[in-house]
């Protein structure tokens, strides 16, 4: 099978692409209903502009939305959840926690339907809502197929903890079901130190590989020698809100898995899960609701394996009217992928998205052109509706207010000849060390990007945005011991 990455709702995505019985294991960390934004923040390598922290997914849910899926459920589902879902409306009531529920029950049902009858599900979750959703799996999983309530330790830095005004909670929780009670289980251990003797015994207990994992991860004594928790300094951290660590998604994937199985993340985010089982040689299937998300994933993939990596991606626009398509959909969506056409990265404001978009910046490009290796930027806009020359006057007007050497507009149809005169009265930039005009304004649009081969003229970048900081390389080894962290 190809190793596929999905751009688009999982929803849609398993229900189209993904056959009956197809998966051995799933883990998911889906949005905890915790009703708050997961921000992402860029910072240049090298230049000097200011950070940007842009929101990379919303955790966000309105009751209002999720009517039709509810409807849905209530027509469509089998018997069992039909009364466990309208059970839960009588004493919830329509209101955010309901609506994350509706999300919740109509993909895990899909993820039932996909699973193999030898297959596991682990559920990520927190105690926002962990006790519902485990009534829901007791339901779609049938309750004799609950196999664990795994506590992960998660190890918060000290100064959040004496913030809180009652007992610390200091762990996430990872529910874990099984298809049926056939399932594939290889029990973990915990090697054994050299020299190690149980006590009343005189040689080392050769026979036993170490000490069994226990439930609880990353807390006990034992634990504590291959501790699974992720801390800022890390070396694998992404600069990903929600990123857990590739330790964690290894134990799960070695557990209940063996090489060249499927392993499936629908709600994969910046790709721990993708990485893990492409490292442990399993196949893999991801899907993604942000460009975000997908564009760290490929670039995660790149930095880790090289060109040994082999999947596809499905969904991003490949043409002008997928492209138009997106942008009907999503603008904000549509705003991250074309930002990427010409490499440029959000602009956002420290504090807040909007911040950068209320100033006619959505995007920057910065780049080193002086003797003094200072950064210089072009300024990025992106435009999926009308256009016409004030979005070139615009344009002019934020290049000379933020001194910036350029400026690109992106479009999605062709420029009119209005706009690109206007563009032209901007005359043009000269690199001081590539000994070349540029000119100083330059108009993108998608339908020329895909159908003429048109790029942007632009010296050349700094390097990467630190929100993509490069995952360190993996070398591939099906039966390697478990990766140890930095902590
Ligand atoms: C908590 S994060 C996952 C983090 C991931 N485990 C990692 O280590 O990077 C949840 C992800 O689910 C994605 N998501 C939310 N709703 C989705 C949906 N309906 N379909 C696909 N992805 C979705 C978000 O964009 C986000 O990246």
């Amino acid at each position: 099978m190809n190793n596929t990455l999905y751009y688009g709702d999982n929803l849609k995505i398993m229900q189209a692409k993904i056959e009956d019985k197809s998966v051995d294991l799933i883990y998911l960390d889906p949005p905890f209903n915790s009703q708050a934004d997961y921000n992402v923040i860029f910072r240049d390598e090298l230049g000097e502009a200011p950070p940007a922290q842009i929101k990379a997914f919303t955790d966000f849910w309105h009751w209002p939305e999720a009517v039709e899926e509810y409807e849905r459920l209530i027509i469509e589902a089998p018997d069992r959840i039909r009364k466990v879902i309208s059970g839960f409306y009588e004493f919830v009531g329509p209101n955010p926690l309901m609506a994350y529920l509706v999300m919740m029950t109509s993909r895990l049902l899909e993820m039932y339907r996909v699973l193999k009858p030898t297959g596991s599900l682990y559920l990520h979750c927190d105690p926002t809502a962990s006790h519902y959703l485990k009534i829901i799996l007791d339901i779609i999983f049938d309750k004799r197929n609950f196999q664990r309530e795994i506590i992960w330790r998660i190890g918060w830095v000290s100064g959040f903890k004496t913030k809180a005004k009652n007992w610390v909670r200091n762990h996430d929780t990872i529910l874990y079901y099984t298809k049926s009670d056939e399932f594939i289980f290889n029990k973990q251990y915990i090697p054994y130190k050299e020299g190690y003797k149980r006590r009343g015994e005189d040689d080392s207990p050769k026979d036993k590989p170490g000490i069994p994992i226990e439930d609880v991860w990353g807390i006990s004594k034992e634990e504590k020698l291959t501790s699974i928790q992720i801390m800022s300094f890390s070396k694998e951290k992404l600069g990903y809100a929600t990123q857990k660590p590739l330790a964690l998604l290894e134990r799960i994937i070695k557990a209940s898995s063996n090489p060249g199985d499927i392993v499936f993340d629908p709600f994969c985010g910046c790709g721990t899960t993708i990485e893990a089982a492409e490292k442990l040689d399993r196949n893999w299937i991801g899907i993604d609701i942000t460009y975000h998300a997908i564009n760290l994933i490929t670039k995660r993939l790149n930095d880790a394996f090289g060109g040994e990596c082999d999947y596809s991606i499905i969904g991003l626009p490949e043409d002008y009217p997928s492209a138009q398509a997106l942008a009907t959909q999503d603008s904000y969506e549509f705003q991250w992928w074309a930002l990427d056409l010409v490499g440029a990265r959000p602009a956002g404001g420290v504090d807040d998205k909007k911040k950068g978009a209320d100033k006619g910046i959505d995007g920057i490009y910065p780049f080193i052109d002086d003797m003094d290796r200072k950064s210089k930027i072009a300024i990025v806009s992106v435009k999926g509706g009308k256009t016409g020359p004030e979005h070139i006057r615009d344009l002019k007007g934020t290049v000379e207010r933020e001194k910036a050497a350029m400026g690109i507009l992106i479009t999605l149809s062709p420029p009119t000849e209005a706009m690109r005169v206007e563009a032209a009265t901007a005359g043009s930039y000269e690199s001081e060390v590539f000994k070349k005009r540029y000119p100083k304004i330059q108009i993108i649009s998608v339908k020329e990007y895909f159908e003429e081969g048109l790029r942007v003229k632009l010296p050349l970048h700094t390097g990467r945005s630190i929100a993509f900081k490069r995952a360190p390389r993996v070398i591939k080894k099906p039966d390697d011991s478990q990766n140890s962290l930095d902590v």
